[in-house]
């Protein structure tokens, strides 16, 4: 029975080109899995599409000297034109900023409205007279009210690692034109996701997703609370309501409505309007969103409750494939810092599916992972040409030199048989392994195909049967054997690198695209293509052209501006150093703060006394590392609270804007004072 597939790959924020983290997280993975399951034979409809409201593309295209509008329009061409050329799939590639995305998000929040989900709430914001507008966090900086570092961010200090709102800021300027900042009074409205508590738990209650996401998606239930889905911004979806006038929904609101508005620009083009519904309104179609980690929350929780509130029976999300991040070479990607590989110009040296397969069989499925250039050549080298393109070229090249057709089946020895099962279980496997989202593991259940094509080769030795004409039935049975084996290579290969397939499927002489064959049906034909002359599949990479890829990248970070120190801060007395009293704190305990990347919440002794300090140490030090170190703490400093933790006192830690160390003490005794 065919079933209905609804797939999802997160939308693409449109201030950037997308990278090689982007495809490994949320894009291949969901390509492959479409891909996989139209062969199949299932209805599935795959969309994605551009992510264009919020501020972080107004801020983004600020800096670029350029309208929204145009930022948008450049990124969303220019990401558009990569997915194209690395054989992307989709039914629809769609953009939040086309005129049909109004409505659907205008009447999911009305219905919102009507059911009693949501509800308008007068608060204060952060506003400037001078551009006459109100400004979101980010593009607001202040002094910290936690350590009075002067220029901390909106929602953060980089200072001292206070998170906070950009109301407690003190002295708030636009980080724009520096123009000072005032309170004025405002209207959001508010989510009231706490009203879904209990429902949600229950939904989440019957998922069988991956345990990480689910304990993670168990706490964050447990502390719901309503959220503003407004904005006070141009940029956006207008919210439909004469009191909210020039205000937008804020863009994690109207986001996930872009796949539903992907799916009607989609049936507009088929010429159908209804036709999205047949995915979105049916219980029975099954909804697979595949996203990074960081989108866990919205796709999880938010956004279904969003759809639950609707009046129309909207699909809730069955499968939540939600991967680790992709790192380079050890670290992040950073566009800033030039730590990045434009995929433009790897394409100049490298195939698209050399990539496709290295990130496939990369990919950060349970952990965090890592491209680098070494384990990118041994992939290409070690696997695509030693193993799978071997297997095909050998058998091809023999059968054209020494056979000319398609060789027959005789009667089947033991080795044949095994040989014949060892095929199913692995194509079965493999089948498997992509209904699961287990793409690693279907790469590499595709090598150990190959490998086991290759033994049976290398066993069977076709080149001495060849020498003996008693021995033809064999020697035809043999490469028989192989070009079946090389059949299914190529089909369970075809979702990761689906031109290399089909070139596979042409040489065996077929004449019909792969991707549009069906799984079972393939493998139940008979052998009977005119076989072609084996033409190479992949290039053996030369190391040099890595190392020189390696070097480039290297290089690009060492043309990075000179590190830059800040400036001095005015001349004191003594008698303000004095005011300062520093103590020797030993750490007793340390554990990460829910929710908060920088943040520790740390447990000091002071020999007279215990304190609980808030630290924003977490990026440079792992808790555990740290219990029984000696620190430096400011022992008189007020109690503030960070996160809705009290912290009392602040640990001295040196930073260089991006490592951060604690100065630490050997042998004096917690309590002693540092003057
Ligand atoms: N643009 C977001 C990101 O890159 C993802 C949006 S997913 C959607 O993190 F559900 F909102 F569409
Ligand atoms: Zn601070």
């Amino acid at each position: 029975m065919t079933e209905k597939i609804l797939i999802t790959s997160a939308l693409l924020y449109e201030n950037a080109l997308m990278h090689f983290g982007h495809l490994a997280g949320a894009y291949l993975p969901a390509d492959c899995y479409a891909r996989f399951e139209r062969l199949r034979g299932n209805d599935v409809h795959y969309v994605s599409g551009s992510d264009e409201y919020g501020v972080a593309i107004t801020l983004s295209a600020e800096l670029a000297g350029r309208t929204p509008k145009e930022h948008v329009d450049d990124y969303h061409a220019k990401n558009s034109r990569l997915f194209e050329k690395l054989n992307f799939s989709f039914d629809h590639y769609s953009r939040t900023s086309w005129e049909g995305h109004v409505a659907p998000v205008q009447r999911i929040f009305l219905d919102l409205l009507e059911n009693g989900y949501v509800e308008a709430k007068d608060c204060e914001e952060l506003y400037s007279e001078e551009d006459k507008r109100f400004l979101a966090d980010r593009y607001v900086t202040g002094t910290c009210p936690s350590c009075s570092y002067e220029k901390a961010r909106g929602d953060e200090c980089p200072s001292c690692g206070a998170s906070f709102e950009a109301t407690d800021l003190k002295n708030p300027r636009s980080k724009m034109t520096n123009a000072p900042l005032v309170l004025k009074r405002t209207r959001h409205w508010f989510l009231k996701l706490d009203m879904m508590k209990e429902r949600l738990k229950e939904w989440i209650a019957t998922k069988k997703w991956k345990p990480n996401v689910v304990n993670f998606v168990n706490n964050y239930i447990d502390d719901l609370h309503e959220r503003s889905i407004t904005r006070d911004l141009s940029w956006g979806v207008p919210v439909p309501l004469e009191e909210a006038k020039g205000k937008v929904f804020y863009v994690w609101f109207d986001a996930p409505i872009g796949y539903i508005s992907a799916s009607m620009e989609w049936a507009k083009s088929q010429g159908d309007e209804e036709l999205w519904k047949k995915y979105w309104l049916d219980e029975k179609s099954k909804l697979v969103h595949f996203v990074g980690k960081d989108n866990i929350p919205f796709h999880a929780v938010i956004f279904p409750a969003m759809c639950m509130g609707q009046n129309q029976p909207i699909k809730l999300v069955d499968e939540l494939p939600a991967n680790e991040f992709l790192n380079l070479e050890g670290r992040k990607f950073s566009k800033s810092e030039g730590w990045t590989i434009d995929i433009d110009d790897f394409l100049t040296k490298f195939s698209v599916d050399q990539l496709r397969y290295a990130l496939a069989a990369n990919a950060p499925e349970t952990q965090d992972a890592e491209f680098t250039y070494k384990d990118f050549l041994q992939r290409c080298n070690g696997d695509l040409v030693g193993k799978y393109g071997n297997l095909i070229n050998r058998t091809l090249t023999f059968i054209h030199k020494r056979i000319g057709k398609t060789p027959k089946q005789g009667s089947l020895d033991e080795a044949d048989k095994s040989f014949l099962a060892e095929i199913e279980r692995l194509t079965n496997d493999v089948a498997n392994a992509y209904q699961n989202h287990k793409l690693r593991l279907a790469t590499h259940l595709i090598m150990e195909l190959a490998q086991t094509g290759n033994q049976y080769f290398d066993h069977k030795k076709p080149w001495v049967l060849a020498k003996d004409e008693s021995k033809r039935e064999e020697l035809e049975t043999v490469l028989h054997n192989c070009l079946l084996c090389i059949r299914s290579l190529g089909l369970i290969s075809s979702p990761v690198m689906p031109e290399s397939a089909q070139k596979v499927f042409e040489m065996l002489g077929e004449k019909r695209e792969l991707a549009k064959c069906k799984w079972d049906e393939l493998l139940a034909e008979p052998l009977i293509g005119d076989l072609q002359e084996p033409k190479l599949l992949f290039q053996k990479l030369e190391e040099s052209v890595i190392e020189a890829e390696e070097e480039k990248l290297k290089k690009r970070v060492v043309e990075e501006p000179e590190v830059t120190y800040e400036p001095l801060k005015e001349t004191i007395s003594i008698d303000d150093v004095a005011k300062v009293d520093l103590r020797v704190g030993e750490i007793l305990f340390a554990e990460k703060l829910p929710k908060s990347k920088k943040l520790l919440r740390v447990e000091v002794s002071l020999g007279f006394e215990k304190r609980q300090i808030v630290a924003g140490i977490a990026t440079s030090y792992e808790p555990e590392a740290l219990i029984g170190k000696k620190a430096v703490v400011v022992a008189n400093l007020k109690p503030a609270k960070l996160m809705g933790v009290e912290s009392q006192g602040m640990l001295l830690a040196g930073s260089d804007g991006k490592l951060l160390e604690l100065p630490l003490i050997d042998k004096l005794p917690p309590g002693s004072k540092i003057s």
